[in-house]
């Protein structure tokens, strides 16, 4: 198995040592995820996405609990990052599930944590504009899945293909409440220990974008892990919807439906 590490650069290899590791399977990207003890591997494509994720985690720091960086280094269009291990658990652990207002009030503390930061020097954009911009992109490539999708996106109900999505998309833009979004806040990626949040990770889409960003998301999230979509345990009785009393808004379905379309692209 020690074969896998060849291709990681000599200086990471150096830093992980003879530490003992696991490979992580749970995101959904195409990134490989080495976990240690006390610090993480990611390994991605070079794209604006891990670009960013770096920026941001650098930009984070002191503001929010992020990992901290350990080493960060490019080779044959791949990045290396070396980071500290966030404590805790993933929210999408059954000790939370279990629990559901409690996970959902830690949920819903977590998006006002990221809304508390001040934006005014953030070094990154993620609003509709330059989401939609990317989207094209993603479209005119080909690279949008039809089949990792909520159930009535596509067909019958829904939208045609990727393409019509998207121009239903460019004309209904809702009008923007910019804040700072994690971007893909999904239960994986915010970690909870002793019933406080520990950390956000997986912080490549963050950056200045709409509340709903992160709120729709969150929503859906919720929706799917009680559900048991992601081979997880099934729960017959869940209320994402309590997320908007924790929030204590008034939830705008319009967008929640918007955002959720939106990152169908993605
Ligand atoms: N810094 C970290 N601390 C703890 N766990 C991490 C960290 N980074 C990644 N992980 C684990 O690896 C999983 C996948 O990493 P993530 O950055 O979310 O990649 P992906 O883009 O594939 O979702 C996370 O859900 C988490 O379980
Ligand atoms: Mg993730």
């Amino acid at each position: 198995m020690r074969d896998y590490f060849k291709k990681i650069p000599e200086t990471i290899q150096q830093l992980i040592g003879p530490r003992p590791y696991y490979i992580d399977d749970i995101g959904m990207s195409s990134s490989q995820v080495i976990c240690f003890d006390d610090m993480i591997l990611k390994i991605q494509e070079c794209c604006e996405e891990s670009e960013n994720e770096l920026r941001m985690i650098k930009w984070l720091q002191r503001k929010l609990p992020v990992p901290r960086i350990l080493h960060e280094e490019r080779a044959d269009n791949t990045q290396f990052l070396l980071m500290s291990r966030i404590l805790g658990q993933m929210s999408c652990d059954e000790s939370y599930m279990d629990r559901e207002s409690v996970l959902i009030e830690l949920l819903a503390q977590g998006l006002k944590m990221l809304w508390s930061v001040d934006i005014t020097d953030c070094p990154y954009s993620n609003s509709l504009e330059q989401k939609l911009r990317q989207a094209r992109g993603r479209v005119e490539q080909g690279l949008c899945d039809m089949e990792n999708v909520q159930e009535d996106t596509y067909g019958e109900n829904g939208f045609r293909d990727p393409s019509d999505l998207l121009s239903w998309l460019e004309t209904h833009k809702p009008q923007e409440d910019l804040v700072l979004a994690h971007g893909d806040y999904c239960l994986p990626n915010v970690f909870l220990q002793d019933d406080k949040i520990s950390g956000f990770i997986d912080l490549g889409r963050c950056g200045i974008a709409d509340r709903y960003q992160d709120i729709a998301l969150c929503y859906r999230s919720l929706l799917n892990n009680y559900q048991g979509a992601y081979g997880g345990k099934a729960y017959s009785a869940f209320h994402p919807e309590r997320l908007f009393e924790a929030l204590e808004i008034k939830p705008d379905w319009e967008k929640v439906r918007y955002y959720i379309l939106l990152d169908e692209l993605f």
